[in-house]
């Protein structure tokens, strides 16, 4: 379906000033880069990229176009620097209250931050929030399907409207069970145990327990802010961790987590570890089954190909999926053996042999 918001933001580029010579578009999860890489090309103006996920950066480099990789970070951005700073809202809020509160501080006055989205994602408040701390002026437009842009103009800023990001780029504590985290917004639950992981790492010791031979190597696949890597680091002495993700929020965590082992450990940005090389002992994956808003099956299938890629002959992979993803029938198509290790009413714990 055709992204009306997008739709509106591409057209304000198109009618952008050719005095604008530094423009920065934030891309947010739920672009593709077929998207986007069209857009690029036929910017009237010299465009700069960035975004936070891994796959979204490497599948516009094949097609020739540059965008900087990582979790929204600005710093490289002086004050006063941009003069248009195109963004269609990202699903949550502390990272949207982020990028606004950045756009104040690296746009030149009158300076001007181009938002967009639709009504049910909250646009029509971040535009209120972004217009109040801006202080410039607003031209607001309405597209279809409850879309909505605005151009918001640098003014001063209102310091007390200064938008609430969470402490966006912190790492903080988080108390799990028995195991002590740090986390940060810009990354999939990022302040809570996934509950799927949670009944893994519960089931984890039966599989254990039945191996002749203890796993030395573990790769996490889709590893978050690294529970699964240390919770399995807890149960089993593992030599070496290789964790991977594709959300730059997701891996500045997961390095942080995995430091306070004391397993040699590799976190690696990556595209469903498809660059990673060499094979594992052991697997475990709670794989995404939503990208953007789209449900995505042909990213569960990536899964299942690179796990089955990536494990040893006599090695064991472990997927915990949502009752209603037909991993289980997928997986019979690639590996030799596939049982159901445990269900619950929520979830099922699939373990696969090569
Ligand atoms: C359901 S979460 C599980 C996170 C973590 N393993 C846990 O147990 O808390 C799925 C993870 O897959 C990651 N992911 C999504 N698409 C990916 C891709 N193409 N390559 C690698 N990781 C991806 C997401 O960023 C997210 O961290």
């Amino acid at each position: 379906m055709t992204d009306l918001a997008l739709q509106l933001l591409i057209q304000t580029l198109h009618a952008s000033d050719s005095a604008a010579t530094s423009n920065l578009w934030v891309l947010d999860e739920n672009l593709t880069a077929a998207d986007i890489s069209g857009v690029t090309k036929r910017s009237p103006v010299p465009l700069t990229l960035m975004c936070n996920r891994f796959d979204l950066q490497q599948q516009l480099a094949q097609n020739k176009v540059e965008c900087t990789f990582s979790d929204f970070d600005f710093s490289k951005f002086e004050n006063n620097s941009v003069d248009q700073l195109f963004y269609r809202v990202s699903k949550e809020k502390a990272v949207v209250h982020h990028v606004i509160n950045q756009a104040y501080r690296i746009l030149k006055p009158e300076g001007k931050l181009i938002i967009a989205g639709y009504k049910n994602e909250g646009v029509k408040t971040y535009i209120d929030k972004a217009n109040k701390y801006l202080n410039g002026g607003s031209e607001k437009t309405k597209g279809g399907q409850s879309s909505h842009l605005a151009i918001l103009s640098k003014g001063t800023a209102d310091s007390s409207a200064r938008l609430d990001d969470k402490d966006y780029t912190s790492l903080r504590e988080l108390s799990q069970t028995g195991q002590s985290f740090v986390s940060k917004p810009g990354q999939f639950g990022w302040n809570k145990t996934d509950k799927g992981s949670e009944f893994l790492i519960q089931h984890l010791p039966e599989l254990l327990n039945s191996l002749h031979k203890q796993p030395e190597t573990l790769l996490d696949l889709g590893c978050g802010y690294g529970y699964l890597s240390l919770m399995a680091a807890s149960l089993t002495p593992l030599n070496k961790i290789t964790a991977t993700d594709n959300n730059a929020a997701a891996l500045v965590s997961c390095e942080q987590n995995l430091k306070s082992t004391d397993v040699e450990y590799q976190v690696i940005a990556d595209n469903c570890a498809q660059s990673i090389r060499g094979r594992f002992d052991l697997i475990l994956c709670n794989p995404p089954f939503h990208q953007g808003f789209a449900v995505e099956n042909d990213l569960t299938q990536l899964f299942l190909e690179q796990t089955h890629k990536h494990l040893h002959a006599k090695g064991n992979a472990l997927f915990v999926v949502n009752q209603f993803i037909p991993l289980e029938r997928k997986a019979n198509d690639l590996f030799e053996k596939v049982r159901v290790l445990a269900k619950n009413s929520s979830f099922t714990l699939i373990h696969c042999k090569r």
